[in-house]
């Protein structure tokens, strides 16, 4: 099925977003199999929704885009990290990650984890180096640090359970999604908002904005699952049912999971008016998050 393209901005902010992940690779000071692991898992590949949504959080505003760049490249380093490691036999136990073998399948365990383990440090490394004032700095690594746990905690509860006693399925489910993948999603806004300075109001505006899409995002990953082929995905499918995973579709059933994924669409797109005319990208990409089949 031909996918819809992603805003044009997208492939703009990507090439920015890949030439500057590149020189973090290159700054890192590893032996050179694993540099070649944390390449092969971090530069080849994938949409680059986080850093794509910082960069327009930043200049929704009113300050430059790449002003965000560092922020944005260390959250998708997080994002490699967790998918590294959400591939791992003793996860999800996958075998293809966008589009070619997993890190595990090209490189072993071992190194895999280690992969991992240099792509969950190294933003933190990346950010102190990167962000000259030091007030800004301090919060972009707090934001990180709270929602990487925040993830993990989210894997936690979608792999092993863990959940206080007395959640409905539904319940379960939604705090699974807001914390392993909501989680990131909303940081991402939130580092961009940060290091364009926003004021409160905008922080907040991007907050909820973040919340929203990053309930919807995983909602729809959910709907890919049981939708679309692991050709079409690079990942893949039809896996969530049978490893048991809670999901929307299993929960609510397709249509009623399309309906929700629309309606945070919306949610998200309201929680932008206070910004005007600068939250324009952010729009285009939340529809784009919406109707996306890869
Ligand atoms: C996949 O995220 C993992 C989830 C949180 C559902 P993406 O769909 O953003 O993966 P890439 O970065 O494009 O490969
Ligand atoms: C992954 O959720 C969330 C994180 C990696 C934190 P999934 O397990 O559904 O992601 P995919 O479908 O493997 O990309
Ligand atoms: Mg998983
Ligand atoms: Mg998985
Ligand atoms: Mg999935």
């Amino acid at each position: 099925m031909p996918s819809p393209a992603p805003p044009p901005l997208h492939a703009v902010i990507v090439a920015a977003v890949d030439a500057h992940l590149a020189r973090a690779v290159a700054e890192m000071d590893l032996p050179a199999n694993l540099a070649q692991a944390v390449e092969y898992s971090l530069l080849q590949g994938g949409k680059r929704l986080r850093p794509t949504l910082a960069l327009l959080s930043c200049e929704a505003v009113g300050a430059p885009r790449d002003r965000a760049l560092p922020a944005a490249a260390a959250i998708e380093m997080i994002h490699a990290f967790s998918l590294v490691h959400d591939d791992l036999p003793a996860m999800d136990d996958d075998d293809l990650r966008r589009g070619q073998p997993t890190c595990h399948i090209r490189f072993g365990q071992a190194m895999a984890i280690l992969a991992g383990d240099v792509l969950a440090t190294a933003p933190y490394l990346h950010i102190a180096r990167h962000v000259k004032d030091a007030a800004i700095r301090s919060r972009l690594i707090e934001e990180l640090a709270a929602a990487t746990l925040a993830m993990i905690a989210g894997q936690t509860l979608d792999t092993l359970g863990g959940f206080a006693d007395g959640l409905t399925p539904c319940q379960r489910l939604e705090l699974t999604h807001r914390s392993k993948t909501g989680a990131l999603i909303r940081c991402a806004c939130r580092l961009g908002a940060i290091a364009g300075e926003a004021t409160e109001s905008q922080l907040a505006a991007l907050t909820a904005y973040g919340e929203s899409i990053g309930l919807l995002f995983q909602v729809v990953d959910d709907i890919l699952d049981v939708t679309q082929s692991a050709e079409h995905l690079g990942k893949r499918s039809n896996k969530d049912h049978a490893a048991g995973k809670l999901t929307y579709p299993s929960i609510l059933g397709l249509d009623e999971s399309t309906r929700l994924a629309e309606s945070l669409g919306t949610q998200a797109i309201e929680s932008l008016g206070p910004l005007g005319q600068g939250a324009q990208g952010l729009i285009d990409l939340c529809r784009y998050m919406a109707v996306r089949t890869k």
